[in-house]
């Protein structure tokens, strides 16, 4: 174990310093307030934005689950990520800083995001863009995929965001699914050392999905790809033309209209495109990133996401923009060339607050402190953390090592659906390593049964939020039967919205978070479903049936493990089973790729037909297989 590395306490109080600069000194006191009068409590956080018009009611509760929230309000995301501070001084302010995996940098001010988004949404409007149509975008991590974001936001239509990691069937999927007219894309982007070809992948996707009428693609790598007379547009030659003016109407939308899509993973093979809205959102998003990371205008925030997941769009995007506030935003592999580049980063340009995940940050420790001691990294004041529980190790890790025990850490957890942070530490609360400590303002959350009672302290039990919020995802697109059945029908009576997760609440009232009830896998912090990964290795000839597991992994939370059925005529073998992992990975992208693959005659399976996964996974980890008494064979 690394030396500097301290015995780990149960609790850590926040310093005098912290709780000097948090803006909530008291969470319990302005919790309750925000329980006993929801509403009055978000209708004070939606008066800190600029609206068009005011809204008639703030929660229209009569169509559950279908809440709306500000009805009859005018708001649009961008006037208040973007025009609203070209009038005072942020508009000369940095909105992001970014740096290339090569080394390049670009910067953006206020001013210069606006002018370039609004250029970009001139574009898309001169290609017959529309409110409400969906564009998708497929892209690096490079700033035009925030300025293709906000761009689709100001002419109200609807983003829909495909993380650049996945691969073709994937992005075809989601392009049919959305019936996307308009794709965006890139050459590709740097990831340790080599140029991804994204084009490619996108040239693919859309032979196999052939909604797509025009793709602009930004030129990164320069590697050469395929570019097809009148459907394919260099986004620079777009960008030097008359008609890429800086004069841009933002449009008016509704607070309900929705902002994007983004698709998730759920139970079933299908991914789910979960809608988001320009009010409910922009209030939630701005309201959480302020609170939770207690924002300063002098601080310089890092959330090393990609802005292909919810946790870029909520708070790499939004919620830092519309709080004026600093972004960095980095292209490549953490550890390429070395594995000191984030503190590097950190250092070179005076990084206050890192949010990333406990896969990332395990990756890191790996390397050893040394990385990380050679650099000055005492402009960090805070850290986050999100996207899977975080281990005792790597906690400890993270905040003696990189906050050098000063560094308040939010380990916040929370969901695509949710849209924002829903239980979390603020910087002025106890914390408990390992406990994403309470629900965020507003928010109630329960531990219960089945039945719905809820589970004494310190047990097991189904996490659930017992009322809405304003950053909650509005319907599952095209499917809103989907929507109801997945979140809310197993709590029908009490009108509670199912999470998909375990958890326990201490006596305390922490709230730590177990895992996921479903089949859900999280590797790295990815979200990927069992039935994605087995419909991809059922589409090779070989397989005729397929199951696949997550099993605990120490670096990368879980990995995957896949059984197959070969058809006749196919022989198990090394060679067969590295085809069809890279059959995954080219269907999906690298981070579905199997780690284990092994072939069988059977699957065990229920009288009803359905694969009992549990069955598999305690055979793979060698444990006792429990009751199968449901077991068909
Ligand atoms: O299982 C929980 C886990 O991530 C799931 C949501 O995944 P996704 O929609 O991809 O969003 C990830 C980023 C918000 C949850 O159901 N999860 C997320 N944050 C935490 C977490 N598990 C434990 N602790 C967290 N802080």
């Amino acid at each position: 174990m690394d030396k500097q590395v301290s015995t780990l306490k149960k609790s850590y109080e926040p310093s005098k310093e912290v709780k000097k600069h948090s803006i909530v000194k008291d969470y319990e006191k302005v919790y309750l307030e925000s329980i006993n009068n929801r509403e009055n409590f978000w209708a004070g956080e939606a008066k800190k934005l600029d609206w068009y018009r005011k809204w008639d009611k703030v929660l229209d509760d009569s169509k559950h689950p279908f809440y709306e929230w500000f009805t009859g309000g005018k708001i649009n995301i961008i006037h208040n990520a973007l025009d609203r501070h070209q009038k005072n001084a942020t508009r000369n302010k940095l909105a992001i800083i970014w740096e290339g995996e090569p080394g390049d940098v670009r910067t953006f001010s206020y001013h210069a995001l606006n002018r370039e988004v609004s250029k970009f949404a001139n574009i898309l409007r001169s290609m017959g863009a529309k409110p409400g149509e969906v564009i998708t975008i497929y892209m690096p991590q490079i700033p035009e995929i925030i300025i293709a974001m906000l761009a689709c936001a100001k002419i109200g239509a609807i983003h829909s965001v495909v993380y650049g990691g996945f691969s073709v069937e994937a992005l075809a999927e989601r392009i049919e699914d959305a019936n996307s007219r308009i794709l965006i894309t890139a050459d590709g982007g740097f990831r340790r050392g080599k140029a991804t070809s994204l084009k490619n992948i996108a040239n693919e996707a859309m032979k196999r999905s052939p909604t797509i009428e025009v793709c602009i693609t930004v030129k990164r790598t320069g590697e050469e790809c395929y570019m097809e007379n009148d459907r394919d547009f260099w986004y620079h030659d777009l960008m030097s033309m008359p008609l890429a003016c800086t004069n841009c109407y933002t449009e008016h939308t509704d607070a309900e209209d929705p902002l994007f899509i983004l698709y998730t993973s759920g139970t079933t093979g299908k991914p789910k495109g979960l809608v988001h809205t320009h009010g409910g959102y922009s209030v939630y998003t701005a309201s959480t990133f302020r609170y939770v990371f207690d924002i300063k205008p002098e601080d310089r925030f890092w959330c090393a996401a990609d802005p292909g997941w919810i946790t870029g769009h909520s708070y790499m995007v939004y919620g830092p923009l519309i709080n004026g506030a600093t972004i960095m935003m980095y292209e490549g592999a953490p550890n390429h060339p070395y594995p000191n580049r984030w503190w590097q980063m950190i250092e070179k340009y005076g990084i206050n607050i890192l949010y990333t995940s406990p896969t990332a940050i395990r990756g890191l420790m790996r390397f050893g402190s040394s990385w990380a001691d050679r650099h000055n990294l005492s402009s960090l004041r805070l850290l986050g953390s999100v996207g899977e529980p975080i281990n005792p190790e790597a906690w400890k890790w993270y905040y003696e090592v990189i906050g050098k025990g000063r560094c308040p850490i939010m380990d916040t957890w929370w969901q695509t659906e949710t849209g924002g942070h829903m239980i979390t530490p603020l910087p002025s609360m106890t914390l408990k390593p390992g406990s994403a400590a309470k629900p965020f303002f507003g928010i109630e959350a329960a531990v219960v049964d089945d039945a719905g009672k809820e589970v004494k302290a310190g047990e097991e039990g189904t996490l659930v939020i017992k009322a809405p919020w304003p950053g909650m995802a509005r319907t599952i697109l095209g499917d809103p039967d989907r929507y109801v059945e997945k979140y809310w029908e197993k709590y029908s009576k009490q009108k509670w919205y199912l999470a998909g997760d375990s958890a326990r609440k201490d006596e305390d009232g922490y709230y730590w978070i177990i895992g996921r009830i479903d089949d859900v896998i999280k590797v790295s912090g990815y979200r990927l479903g069992s039935a994605e990964i087995e419909s991809a290795l059922v589409s090779h000839p070989a397989v005729t049936e397929a199951a696949a597991i997550g099993l605990p992994d120490e670096l990368r939370g879980n990995i995957i493990h896949a059984t197959v059925i070969l058809r006749q005529g196919f022989e198990p073998g090394d060679k067969l089973a590295e085809d069809l992992k890279s059959h995954v990975e080219k269907e999906i992208g690298p981070i579905a790729r199997p780690s284990f693959l092994v072939f069988a005659e059977s699957l065990p399976k229920t009288r009803s037909g359905k694969i009992m996964r549990r069955v598999l996974k305690a055979r793979a980890l060698g444990q006792e297989t429990g009751d199968l008494s449901t077991l068909e064979e």
